[in-house]
């Protein structure tokens, strides 16, 4: 579980991952989905150096049982991956790596992720995307379009990311070897696999929208009415989902005709 960052533009106090949801932390409510996922034997949580006790604190209030360490993260994602890495150690495990501040993951979606790896050495959780993608000059400041690829081939990226632990062990050796590395981090893990570990084919299973990242804040809020909708009465129809929407969000204020 990877909780290491700082939240820098989420723009909050405290580790965004501390934000409370609904009387509960982020990383409780994800820590929560995993502790109760039947295809997890064990979990390591990383956290940003200085919290550990808070964490440790929450995983006894809360009681999971499956939290076996709480390992202080590295300044960047990647780093942080080998922290949990290098804590697991070598061995025959499957991994999966957790953005923890994406609390709205589905229990399917792990599932998925675990089935996929009895077949597959790396996976990745993707969605399509709806917004058309845009190339822009790589020398300016983005404000001139050079391309418009094909959208149908893109996916937008999500976490969990599975890996037999060799693979994702070695793909990490190799990045740290190679004195590149850190000047271009990969900003999730398969991309380190893609790029150290090439004849690993990456397999890629259904992730959903409503598993998001909370980074700005705009996106907790987001996340927090998903997970309100989630909790009240089930949706029948897109009708019913708007309406519900607009009782969590309010009414806002009436346009002019
Ligand atoms: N993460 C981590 N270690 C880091 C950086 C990020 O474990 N050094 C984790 C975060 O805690 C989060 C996930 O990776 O669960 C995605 O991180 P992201 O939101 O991109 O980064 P943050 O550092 O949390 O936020 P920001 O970039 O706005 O500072």
């Amino acid at each position: 579980m990877l909780a290491g960052g700082v939240g820098t533009r989420a723009g909050l106090k405290t580790p965004k991952q501390f934000a409370r949801v609904a009387g509960r932390s982020i990383l409780a409510h994800t820590l929560a989905v995993f502790e109760g996922a039947p295809e997890i034997d064990e979990i390591v949580v990383l956290m940003t150096p200085g919290h550990v006790r808070e964490t440790e604190e929450i995983i006894a209030r809360e009681g999971f049982r499956k939290v076996r360490a709480v390992v202080e993260g590295g300044a960047s994602r990647t780093e942080t991956t080998w922290r949990a890495l290098e804590h697991i150690g070598e061995g025959d495990a499957d991994v999966l790596l957790h953005d923890a501040v994406r609390f709205l993951v589905e229990p399917a979606i792990i599932t998925g992720c675990v089935a996929a790896l009895a077949r597959h050495r790396a996976v990745g959780v993707a969605v399509p995307s709806s917004d058309t993608l845009l190339r822009v000059d790589p020398a300016g400041d983005g404000e001139v379009i050079r391309d418009i690829p094909d959208r149908a081939v893109f996916r937008r990226a999500q976490t969990p990311q599975g890996f037999r632990l060799e693979v994702i062990r070695e793909a990490y050796r190799r990045a740290l070897a190679d004195p590149g590395f850190a000047g271009r981090p990969a900003t999730d893990d398969c991309g380190v696999v893609l790029r150290y570990l090439p004849e690993v084919p990456i397999h890629v299973v259904p992730g959903s929208e409503r598993n998001i990242k909370v980074t700005h804040p705009t996106d907790l809020a987001i996340a927090e009415t998903l997970f309100h909708l989630a909790t009240t009465a089930i949706p029948q129809s897109a009708t019913d989902l708007a309406a519900q929407a607009v009782t969590v969000l309010g009414e806002g204020p009436v346009a002019d005709a």
